[in-house]
C-alpha cells in the first residue's frame, strides 16, 4: 500500500502483520526508539481533533522521528484559500510521511494524487477513517481473542459517523460476524457500506433496529458513537436526534457478561458517566491501543519494518 485513505486498501494478510507488530511495539517500545530517526511525519489537521493526532504525533516521537505540522485549518494557508493540494506538495519537501484530516470527503484521496509520500487518512468528512479502525480491530483482537465469528452491534449516528463506516467495511471481511445497525430512522448506514457488506463473502450480514433493548443480549461488541453535530444541515434535528441513545447501567442489564462496550470518543452524552466503571467498558484502553497501532503503521509505511 502506498497510501492509506480506506481501510480496504489493507489486506487481511497486512493488517495482521500490523496488528502483531503493534503487539510488539507495545511489549518492548525501547527496541524501537530508533526505527524513524530523523524521519518526519507531517500532522495537517484541517478539523478538530484530540485523540487521533496527538497519538500521530506521540507515535512518531516513541519511534525516534520528528513530527511538524498544524491543527486547525485557521493555522495554515487554507485560511487564505490555498488548496489542499497545493498544502500538501508544499509539506512534502518538509516531510516523509502526511497523516491528514479534512471536513471533506475524499480530501485525503485528492490529496494523494499530487504527492510522492504516503498519505494517512485520518478522517475525510463523513467517509472514512482508516487508522481508528486499525486501533479498534487491534482492541477487539486483543480483548475477545479474534477478529471473526462476532455480533457486532454499532449504535448511534450511523450516517455520518466515519469510524463506523470504515469498521464495518473492515469486519465485514472476517468470517462469521454479524452486524447490527441501531440507529433513529434519519441516521442509517449508507447503502454504500451495506453494499459491502452484502458483497464480502463470509459474513452473516446484517439486521437493523431501532432501539437498543431490541438486540442487547446478542452483541459481544457494543460500538457506540456520538451524533456527528458538525455534519447536520440544521441544529433542529440535531437537537431531536442527538440524545437518541445513553447507554447506562439499566440499558447493560441484558449484556452479556464479556461483551465489551466501545467508543472511538470523543463521547458527549451517549454513555452515562456510570458505565466507565463497569469492567466491559474499553474506550480508554482503544486510546491507548490507538497509539501503537500508529506506530506499527508508520513504520510499516515508510519501510523501515
Ligand atoms: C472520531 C472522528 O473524528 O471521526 N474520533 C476519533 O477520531 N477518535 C469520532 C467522532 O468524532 O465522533
Amino acid at each position: 500500500m502506498t497510501h492509506l485513505l480506506d481501510p480496504m486498501d489493507l489486506t487481511t494478510e497486512e493488517i495482521d502483520r500490523i496488528l502483531e507488530l503493534a503487539d510488539d511495539m507495545m511489549a518492548d517500545p525501547d527496541a524501537y526508539a530508533d526505527l524513524c530517526r530523523r524521519k518526519k511525519l507531517a500532522t495537517l489537521f484541517f478539523e478538530p481533533s484530540t485523540r487521533t493526532r496527538l497519538s500521530f504525533e506521540a507515535a512518531m516521537h516513541e519511534l525516534g522521528g520528528d513530527v511538524i505540522g498544524f491543527a486547525g485549518a485557521d493555522n495554515s494557508s487554507a485560511a487564505k484559500g490555498e488548496s489542499v493540494q497545493d498544502t500538501v506538495r508544499t509539506v512534502e519537501s518538509y516531510a516523509d510521511i502526511i497523516a491528514i484530516r479534512h471536513p471533506k470527503e475524499g480530501a485525503a484521496k485528492a490529496a494523494s494524487m499530487k504527492v510522492h509520500i504516503p498519505i494517512i487518512n485520518a478522517g475525510d468528512g463523513g467517509h472514512q477513517h482508516p487508522t481508528q479502525t486499525l486501533t479498534d480491530l487491534m482492541t477487539i483482537h486483543a480483548l475477545k481473542g479474534r477478529l471473526g465469528g462476532l455480533t457486532i452491534g454499532m449504535c448511534g449516528d450511523l450516517k455520518f459517523g466515519r469510524t463506523v463506516h470504515s469498521l464495518i467495511r473492515a469486519m465485514s471481511r472476517y468470517p462469521g460476524n454479524r452486524f447490527v445497525f441501531i440507529s433513529p430512522r434519519e441516521l442509517k448506514v449508507p447503502r454504500y457500506v451495506k453494499e459491502d457488506v452484502l458483497r464480502s463473502d463470509g459474513n452473516l450480514g446484517y439486521a437493523q433496529f431501532e432501539r437498543l433493548d431490541q438486540t442487547m443480549a446478542d452483541l459481544d461488541v457494543l460500538y457506540m458513537t456520538r451524533v456527528q453535530a458538525e455534519r447536520f444541515f440544521n441544529e433542529e434535528d440535531y437537537i431531536r436526534l442527538r440524545d437518541s441513545y445513553v447507554l447506562d447501567n439499566v440499558k447493560l442489564k441484558d449484556a452479556k457478561e464479556d461483551m465489551i462496550i466501545m467508543h472511538p470518543l470523543p463521547r458527549v452524552n451517549e454513555i452515562a458517566a456510570e458505565v466507565d466503571d463497569d469492567p466491559r467498558a474499553v474506550y480508554f484502553d482503544q486510546v491507548r491501543y490507538g497509539k501503537f497501532v500508529r506506530m506499527a503503521l508508520i513504520a510499516v509505511m515508510l519501510g523501515v519494518a
